[in-house]
């Protein structure tokens, strides 16, 4: 019996010893995404290049890499005078021998900031400190970069105020101007990296989604129409599985907009939260795989759309498991692979979504 793809996502979802038995499928998302002209890729801690099999999947199925914590302040650059590429610059080596993309993540963000600069920033120097950092991390790997993640998060629309911006240091330090700062540093640093605004919390229907892509869509619009160099919108894309399907028609209208500005998109950390589910595994990797499907179908029909990037790609390194855990006390299964490298139902969610996509030019 010969199945197709769908059917046979659906029989594996439904079949939990076949999809723990079923080994490395023959084609690969990366190579599915090369035929769409699309990158596909993952998160990746500096931990997981000591393990062979996870390297080993990682070459197979990465197009594009992004460090999960190394390229942040707090790593990169943890004293004033002094920063520490050895980590981050291990993952771009690695990324060259194996001919894949990088994402730098990020260059500026309100969390996992070094302790010495809260001691020594003040209004009158935090544009040249942020200036200064810029210049040095997107200089040190200029022409390397992909895509930068040059402001990450800087809207939260709970904190009350009329454009949503976050009330983070940058912005109490420098008033909404910092993303200006920030993206015409980047424009100096590389010129050839393509420079991100990268946010979550857009894609599902809820009025607290709703509510951030307004202002997420208000600040791209103000910044294309002052000039400030911003070229793409990272869609984190940290969805719940709730056994509630999504319409994504709000999602729709805010791509709708999003690409009249001109701007690429990726998606840029995917996983799908498996907590508000029942234990049984099969059941949870059924409904996981739907979110991947239903989404990935949505953003893959846009061509602008131009890389998919899950955050880790196994089930054995999630940070899903770190802060929020079940309470049952399982562990979530929120990646295409699990935690022995096999390949879930949101794989292949993932492929049959690549393969339906057009291709980009
Ligand atoms: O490496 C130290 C270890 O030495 C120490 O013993 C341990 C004790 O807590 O902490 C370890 O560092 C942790 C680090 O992850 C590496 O595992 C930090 O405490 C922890 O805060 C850090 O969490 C990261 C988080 O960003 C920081 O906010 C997650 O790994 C990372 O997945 C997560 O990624 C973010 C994206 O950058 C932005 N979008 C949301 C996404 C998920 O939160």
């Amino acid at each position: 019996m010969v199945l197709s793809r769908r059917t046979f996502t659906k029989f594996v979802a439904a079949t939990p010893a076949i999809s723990s038995c079923y080994s490395a499928s023959s084609e690969t998302l990366r190579d599915a995404g090369a035929k769409k002209n699309l990158l596909i890729g993952s998160a990746v801690s500096f931990r997981q290049l000591e393990r062979p099999d996870y390297t080993t999947l990682l070459r197979e199925q990465a197009s594009i890499v992004v460090s999960e914590n190394d390229m942040k302040w707090l790593l990169i650059h943890p004293e004033a005078e002094r920063y520490d590429f050895a980590h981050s610059d291990a993952l771009v080596a690695f990324a060259a021998k194996n001919n894949q993309k990088v994402r730098g993540h990020n260059l500026c963000w309100h969390n996992q900031m070094s302790t010495w600069f809260q001691s020594i920033a003040t209004p009158e120097n935090a544009a040249d400190l942020l200036r200064r950092h810029i210049a040095e991390v997107a200089g040190h790997y200029r022409g390397r970069i992909h895509s930068w993640d040059v402001v990450n998060e800087a809207i939260n629309v709970d904190d009350g105020r009329p454009d949503g911006l976050r009330k983070s240091q940058w912005l109490n330090l420098l008033g909404p101007q910092y993303l200006d700062v920030a993206f015409t540093a980047a424009a100096k640093a590389d010129g050839q990296a393509i420079l991100t605004y990268n946010d979550y919390d857009l894609e599902q229907d809820s009025p607290k989604h709703e509510g951030k892509r307004a202002a997420v869509l208000q600040l791209l619009t103000s910044m294309k129409s002052r000039g400030i160099p911003v070229q793409a919108l990272g869609l984190q894309a940290h969805l719940h599985a709730t056994g509630k399907p999504d319409n994504w028609s709000g999602f729709e209208r805010f791509l709708d907009s999003v690409d009249k500005l001109g701007l690429q998109m990726f998606i840029t950390e995917l996983d799908v939260d498996d907590s508000e589910l029942p234990g049984d595994v099969s059941e949870r990797d059924a409904a996981v795989a739907k979110v991947y499907g239903d989404f990935l179908n949505r953003v893959l029909s846009r061509k602008s759309l131009k890389a998919v990037l899950t955050w880790g790609i196994s089930d054995a390194n999630t940070w899903l498991n770190g802060r929020h855990p079940r309470p049952d006390g399982l562990r979530k299964r929120p990646l295409p692979f699990d935690a022995e490298m096999k390949p879930k139902p949101a794989f292949y969610a993932m492929l049959e979504a690549i393969n339906s996509a057009p291709a980009r030019s």
